[in-house]
């Protein structure tokens, strides 16, 4: 282990240089992976824009049912021609969503704390690999909790699922959990975010924060950012715009979608901007004009 006294802080960040190595792939960082593996993030990351939209809707594997998630079967089907990829539970998969669409599948892999615990950073890997495969993963996700009790487990989950997936080319994405005890600075977000990649992650899911751009160019996979607690829609477009300007590869927005109330348009305003370079505030109009048509 090196010896981190005297560290130097890393500030060469090179934030306007695009990354060296992309051998003409749409996806960062994965120009040396097998055909398989590439197959599957094409079905994530559209080759015409290399972005994402995701419907993450694995509320329920540490929350119950949430708000807006009460019926599963209803709600997210009427969502589904508008992102491009799923993230629930096989549980919600098989009961829930028609085996007849063509979406990336994120296979929420990891499990083992509920919300009636104080501390939810103690997870298992919950699902087989021999699961995921007859699922059709295009990613499994694993929690991973940097900085909380739990930091060791979910690292070890998170290498276990790696060397799973690239038996059978299932990319893994690296999930950064925010806690309550646990930092949301951007040097949390720097060290989550750099640790995930380094260990094997294929895609890491984070959350937006300042010095962004800086999060972006350190780490060597795409960087797909969660949408996190219900804002107005304004604002999270906003939050959506920034995010995809200052280098992310997609969004995994949940609550800010289906809590929406109108969550179709809603998803359809998150995509212009995440493939069609829609700016916020054209984003935000699209979506005043066509709810305002649908009341
Ligand atoms: C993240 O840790 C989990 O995948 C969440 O269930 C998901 O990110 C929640 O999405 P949102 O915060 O956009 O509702």
């Amino acid at each position: 282990m090196a010896d981190v006294d005297g560290l130097k802080v890393a500030k060469n960040y090179h934030v306007n240089e695009p990354f060296a190595k992309n051998g003409g792939f749409h996806v960062k960082g994965m120009q040396d992976v097998d055909w398989g593996m590439k197959k599957r993030l094409s079905k994530i990351f559209q080759p015409e824009s290399g972005h994402t939209v995701m419907l993450a809707f694995d509320h329920g594997y540490f929350m119950g049912s949430t708000a807006g998630l009460e019926r599963l079967d209803l709600v997210i089907p009427p969502l589904m021609p508008y992102v491009d990829v799923l993230m629930g539970t096989r549980g919600a998969m098989r009961t829930c969503i028609p085996a007849e669409n063509n979406k990336g599948i994120a296979l929420r892999v990891s499990c083992g704390s509920s919300i009636v615990d104080e501390d939810l950073s103690h997870e298992v890997i919950g699902v087989s690999i021999e699961d995921a495969v007859r699922m059709d993963a295009s990613c499994m996700a694993v929690q991973t909790f940097i900085g909380a009790d739990g930091e060791k487990d979910s690292l070890e989950n998170l290498c276990k699922t790696v060397d799973a997936g690239l038996k059978y080319n299932i990319p893994t994405m690296g999930v950064v959990a925010v806690g309550k005890q646990m930092e949301r600075t951007s040097r949390f977000f720097k060290l989550a975010t750099r640790i995930l990649p380094e260990l094997g992650a294929h895609i890491v899911k984070t959350y937006y924060c300042e010095d962004f751009e800086e999060i972006v160019s350190a780490c060597p996979v795409p960087i797909v950012v969660a949408g996190g607690k219900k804002l107005p829609e304004n604002e999270a477009l906003t939050l959506c715009y920034k995010a995809i300007s200052e280098g992310a590869s997609g969004m995994d927005m949940g609550r800010n979608i289906f809590q929406s109330t109108h969550p179709e348009v809603m998803a359809q305003a998150v995509n212009m901007i995440v493939h069609k370079g829609a700016t916020d505030k054209e984003a935000y109009e699209f979506y005043l004009d066509v709810s305002s048509q649908s009341k």
